[in-house]
């Protein structure tokens, strides 16, 4: 295994009656306030107006944007960035899903600097400087609430990118699990299988693993399988809601990876989907992780399935090697596709094979995936068959 360094200052204050206390994480970090958030969830919730309050009674000034959408634009990100300097903005405070807290992440790094955001990011310069941002997540998915992270839209272009910094790390993140009872059955397993996938993406790798590591990122496979249908047939199910949202933070805070060098197979593979179709992230991985795992399977690989398989899914360790291998497959996706109910094609999204060859070589960046196995713009497009 290789030396590596973690440092994750995110503070986070978990459970339902912690909102009494935003007020004076906000406050040290000023007096001006930029309140995020999505399409009108936090309102129909409550959430809002308890916000507000909380706000309020610390004597900060609040400002606002809303509207800021799934697979969040641009957009959102410039007209975030012209309150933050119009109105010399303090500390932002991102309320909602994950697109929120990007979205918000990119205007607390879009606001230190003079070039338009679209500019500034997706040429890849440096993300030096940010404004500091506190967030409140409503939906267990992205684990954006402890991580550096974020992934911003331009319908123009048709592009999606993801960029990460130490800066873009929120101060502080309120996890209430009772923000998410109102997530719908589709969002909650959408977020669930991002969850899933962010694990599995560090999981399969041909790099030596650590025991330690690897048993962890089984218990919290094992969660999701465990609480997401919970969560599903009992929405207000606090156990279940508490869960996901504690296991959608570690596995994509740093924690996992363990000094692992690795790439990400299916995220490259699947904003492209989002950036062309505008398809919920979550959906996109439950489509492409098991006809990725079904290509990357050979002798080489096989292993790792048949650990994942036995120590996961609790498939008989004594059955041959490759048909553990072949079953763990069928468990996950008859997990995606059966227990959370996810449509298992491209055809029954609407994604058509005439784009595959221009979202595979971008997917790539012309080149090669150096992943679990190595994915050049070929193989991406036959996995994208194998998902028609
Ligand atoms: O917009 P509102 O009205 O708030 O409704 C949202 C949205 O329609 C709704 N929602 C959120 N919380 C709710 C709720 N509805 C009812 N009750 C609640 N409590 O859910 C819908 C989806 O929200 P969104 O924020 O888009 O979902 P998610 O958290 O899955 O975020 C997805 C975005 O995050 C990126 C994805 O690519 C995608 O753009 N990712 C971010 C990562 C990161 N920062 O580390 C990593 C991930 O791999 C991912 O790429
Ligand atoms: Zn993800």
């Amino acid at each position: 295994m290789n030396d590596f360094i973690y440092h994750n200052p995110v503070k986070v204050y978990f459970g339902k009656d912690q909102l009494c206390h935003v007020g004076e994480e906000l406050s040290k970090f000023g007096k001006r306030v930029l309140l995020t958030y999505g399409g009108g969830s936090i309102k129909k919730i409550g959430l809002y107006d308890k916000v507000k309050s909380e706000v309020k009674k610390s004597g900060l000034e609040l400002f606002e944007l809303s509207g800021i959408q799934p697979n969040p634009r641009i957009d959102s990100v410039r007209k975030g960035v012209q309150i933050c300097k119009d109105k010399k903005i303090d500390v932002l405070l991102a309320v909602g899903g994950g697109s929120t807290l990007d979205a918000t992440k990119y205007m607390a790094a879009g606001a230190c600097v003079d070039f338009d955001p679209w500019d500034f990011f997706s040429k890849w310069a440096p993300i030096e400087k940010a404004l500091p941002v506190i967030t409140i997540p409503t939906l267990a998915a992205t684990g954006s609430e402890m991580n550096g992270g974020g992934v911003i839209s331009n319908p123009e272009t048709k592009e999606k990118i993801g960029r990460g910094s130490e800066v873009l790390l929120p101060k502080v993140s309120f996890l209430d699990p009772t923000n998410t009872f109102t997530v719908n059955s589709y969002h909650t397993a959408c977020g669930s299988v991002d969850i899933m996938s962010h694990i599995i993406e560090v999981y399969f790798t041909t790099e030596p693993d650590l025991h330690m590591l690897d048993t962890i990122m089984e218990g919290l496979m094992r969660t999701v399988i465990k609480y997401a249908p919970i969560a599903l047939k009992e929405p207000d199910n606090y156990e279940a809601r508490a869960n996901l949202m504690w296991t959608s933070s570690w596995a994509i805070n740093g924690f996992i990876d363990g000094g692992k060098k690795h790439e990400w197979s299916c995220h490259p593979m699947e904003h492209e989907l989002s950036a062309i179709y505008d398809i919920i992230h979550g959906h996109g991985l439950a489509l492409l992780t098991p006809r990725w795992l079904e290509y990357c399977l050979d002798e080489n690989t096989v292993e790792k399935y048949y650990q994942f398989g036995t120590n996961v899914f609790d498939i008989d360790p004594n059955i041959d090697t490759m048909n553990v291998a072949k079953k763990s497959i069928e468990m996950l996706a008859d997990f995606f596709f059966n227990t959370l109910g996810l449509e298992d094609t491209f055809s029954k999204v609407g994604i058509q094979e005439k784009d595959f060859s221009f979202m595979a070589k971008r997917a790539c960046g012309g080149g090669t995936i150096k992943g679990f196995k190595p994915l050049g713009q070929k193989d991406i497009e036959e996995i994208f068959r194998m998902c028609l």
